[in-house]
């Protein structure tokens, strides 16, 4: 009998194929260990599973909707369109299905402290909220350029009672946000938990991020059955780190007639004209390095170090990728596409106007690729994860692009 996919990897030292390890110090190593242990332990335990199942129903409001878009639908004349309703999971994202269980891994762990990099926000208010859940201090590093972006999500994490920490180094973006994180961990780790915001880092984080994300997937399966009689013919989710693409993914890998198709951003760049230093996508445009701990696919400058990157979406402008991606896109099992900044926000208003529903930017890539290909699929389902509401986007939105008449 075949063993299913979500059973082999990673392995123990964290690979998926040659991508993800820990490329960190020895004396970093050890907390690692430490992290994996505690998890291991915890995730096989029936009072920590059952006390996350509680969270995820009754502070959560789990399980999110499953939704029929049927005005999209019928506007596209193609392919059924469906959405997952991450943005209904309480604070706006799929981010809290992660943050609630790294929380609930650091109070077991007996840490005082949660600390995280930031890009759009959204993993920040998830944070700064389980923290306040569990009564523990929480650290948020954002990039300044993000701050200005984003601003609606640093006062929500500033009222639940989080310190934000301006990175104003770089880029000033999500990839030095982790850097800055990483470094304040490092001076108290006994104390405190990296409780990392997507499917990156060393090993364990990409695993413990991934088995926590995995509950929207699950869902998803058992609502579309219920809802159609079938499972979807393809899966849209947009790509940054990766946590809401694998979540939604993790439940389908082994039944492999679906197609799994990871959106990545194009940014400032068009298809048949790509600049470096104008997207995000890691995938499509990138090759194999090491940042961050993890070995995957990245986007690199003339030296080798990582690209500066640009997406409209703030969470999704970092030059690499989780290495479950790395390793699944390697294989074939998914597909990658992209969309850039202008196809995005198209999107966004499409939703808005047609549905009734304000998507993140971020989530607007995997609609933007569903309405895309939808046309030309008449008599298939397409799934698409929204990853979260738009609420933080929309005075940036106004701002840059008005009220979407010229677009
Ligand atoms: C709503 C939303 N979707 C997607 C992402 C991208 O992250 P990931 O690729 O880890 O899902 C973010 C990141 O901030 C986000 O806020």
């Amino acid at each position: 009998m075949k063993i299913p996919y979500l059973k082999q990897f990673p392995n123990n030292e964290g690979y998926f194929g040659k991508f993800g390890g820990a490329f960190i110090p020895d004396a970093i190593l050890k907390q690692m260990k430490e992290i994996n242990e505690a998890y291991d332990l915890i995730a096989q335990n029936a009072d920590f599973i059952a006390e996350l199942r509680k969270i995820r129903r009754d502070f959560q409001g789990r399980p999110t909707p499953l939704y029929f878009a049927k005005n999209l639908t019928q506007k596209y004349n193609g392919a059924g369109i469906y959405l997952k309703r991450e943005d209904l999971n309480h604070t706006g994202a799929h981010k809290l299905n992660h943050c609630m269980g790294e929380a609930l891994l650091a109070k077991f762990m007996g840490k005082k402290k949660l600390i995280a990099e930031t890009g759009a926000g959204q993993h920040g208010v998830a944070l700064a909220t389980a923290a306040a859940y569990f009564g523990m201090e929480c650290e948020i590093h954002m990039g300044e350029i993000d701050i200005e972006k984003e601003y609606p999500n640093v006062t929500r994490m500033k009222i639940l009672g989080a310190k934000v920490v301006p990175v104003s180094f770089g880029g000033r973006t999500l990839k030095e946000a982790v850097d800055s994180a990483f470094e304040a961990y490092l001076q108290d780790p006994i104390n405190s938990l990296y409780a990392i915001g997507s499917i990156v880092g060393p090993h364990p984080f990409p695993k413990i991020v991934r088995d926590f994300q995995l509950i929207v997937g699950i869902e998803a399966k058992e609502q579309f059955y219920n809802l159609t009689g079938e499972l979807p013919d393809i899966i849209t989710a947009c790509v940054g780190g990766g946590s809401n693409a694998i979540g939604i993914f993790g439940a389908f890998i082994d039944d492999e007639y679906i197609d799994l198709i990871g959106v990545e951003p194009l940014g400032k760049s068009e298809s048949n004209n790509v600049i470096q230093g104008s997207h995000a996508a890691s995938l499509s445009y990138g090759s194999e390095g090491i940042m961050h701990g993890f070995n995957s696919i990245m986007l690199k400058d003339e030296n080798g170090n990582p690209a500066s990157v640009h997406s409209v979406a703030s969470g999704l402008d970092y030059p690499s990728v989780g290495p479950e991606h790395a390793y699944l896109s390697s294989i074939g099992r998914t597909k990658i596409a992209t969309i850039n900044d202008k196809e995005t926000i198209k999107a966004f208003f499409e939703l808005s106007r047609l549905e009734g529903i304000i998507p993140a930017i971020e989530s607007s890539h995997a609609l933007a690729y569903a309405l895309k290909i939808a046309p030309s699929l008449k008599g298939k389902k397409i799934l698409v994860n929204l990853s979260g509401r738009g609420d933080k986007d929309i005075d940036f939105i106004v701002k840059n692009y008005g009220y979407g008449d010229s677009i």
